[in-house]
C-alpha cells in the first residue's frame, strides 16, 4: 500500500478529516490525501505551493519547519483527525515532532510516523551523507535513507503509556489507548537513544506488525 492509501484509509475513520503531514516534498503524499482541511509544512517545497493550493483550495501549504510550525500552530484547524509525520529523518527531530504532534491530536486521532523500518545498516544511520558515504563504499542497491527514526519505536514501548501502536509496511501508526504496566518493556533513555539497528531485527516485536485492516480493528474502529 502507498503512504497516501493508508492516509486516506484512516482520514475515511472520520467524518470531516483534518490532517497535518510534516515534510511534504514534492506532494506526492499531501495532494493525494482527501481531507476536509489540509495543512503542509515543510521550509523546501520541491513544486508550485502556490497552484497547488489554487487546485485544491482546502489546503494550505506553510514553508517553515517543523519547530517553527510548533511554535505557534495557526488556528487552521487547532486539532487534527490523522498527523503524518515525514520530515527530518533522526530520532532527535521526529521525537520533537511527535510530542508536539500528541498536542495538536484529537482524542480519536491517530499519528502515522515514517520509514520507522529501515532495511538496512546505512539506511538507518541518522546522516544521509554518512549514509551514502557507506552505501556507495559497499556498493548496496538500497539506496533508501531513513534515518535513525526506527528509535521511536523503543522509546514509544517504553514511555509513552498512554498510545498503542501497530506498522504497516513502513509506517507506525499511534493512537490514544493506554496499555498495562506490564507492557513497558524497561530501557533506559541512553539505550534507546543508543539502539543499534540490528535491534530493529532481533526486537521485531516492538513494532507490532499487522495489516491495515487489523491495525485499524485494534483501534476499536
Ligand atoms: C521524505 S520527504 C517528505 C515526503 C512526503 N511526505 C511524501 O510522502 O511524498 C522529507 C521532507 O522533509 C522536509 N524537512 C526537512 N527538515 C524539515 C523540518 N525541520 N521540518 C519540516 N520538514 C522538514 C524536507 O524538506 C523534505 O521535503
Amino acid at each position: 500500500m502507498t503512504r497516501a492509501e493508508i492516509l486516506n484509509r484512516l482520514c475515511g475513520l472520520f467524518p470531516q478529516p483534518s490532517y497535518l503531514e510534516i515534510g511534504v516534498y514534492r506532494g506526492e503524499t499531501f495532494l493525494e490525501v482527501q481531507a476536509a482541511r489540509k495543512i503542509g509544512v515543510d521550509p523546501n517545497f520541491a513544486f508550485d505551493i502556490k497552484a497547488a493550493m489554487a487546485a485544491q483550495p482546502h489546503a494550505t501549504l506553510l514553508a517553515m519547519t517543523s519547530d517553527a510550525f510548533f511554535a505557534a500552530p495557526p488556528p487552521h484547524p487547532a486539532t487534527y483527525d490523522v498527523i503524518f509525520l515525514d520530515g527530518l529523518h533522526t530520532a532527535e527531530q521526529t521525537l520533537r515532532d511527535l510530542l508536539n504532534a500528541i498536542e495538536l491530536l484529537k482524542p480519536y486521532g491517530v499519528i502515522v510516523l515514517d520509514d520507522i523500518l529501515p532495511p538496512s545498516y546505512h539506511a538507518a544511520l541518522p546522516g544521509a551523507s554518512r549514509s551514502i558515504r557507506l552505501r556507495e563504499a559497499l556498493h548496496s542497491t538500497d539506496t533508501s535513507w531513513m534515518g535513525d527514526v526506527y528509535r521511536l519505536a523503543f522509546f514509544i514501548e517504553t514511555f509513552l503509556q498512554a498510545f498503542t501502536t501497530a506498522t504497516v509496511g513502513g509506517q507506525m501508526l499511534l493512537w490514544r489507548a493506554r496499555r498495562p504496566a506490564e507492557a513497558l518493556v524497561p530501557r533506559s533513555l541512553e539505550e534507546v537513544g543508543r539502539m543499534p539497528f540490528e535491534e530493529t531485527v532481533f526486537q521485531r516485536g516492538v513494532f507490532n506488525i499487522c495489516p491495515l485492516e487489523e491495525a485499524i480493528r485494534r483501534m476499536g474502529r
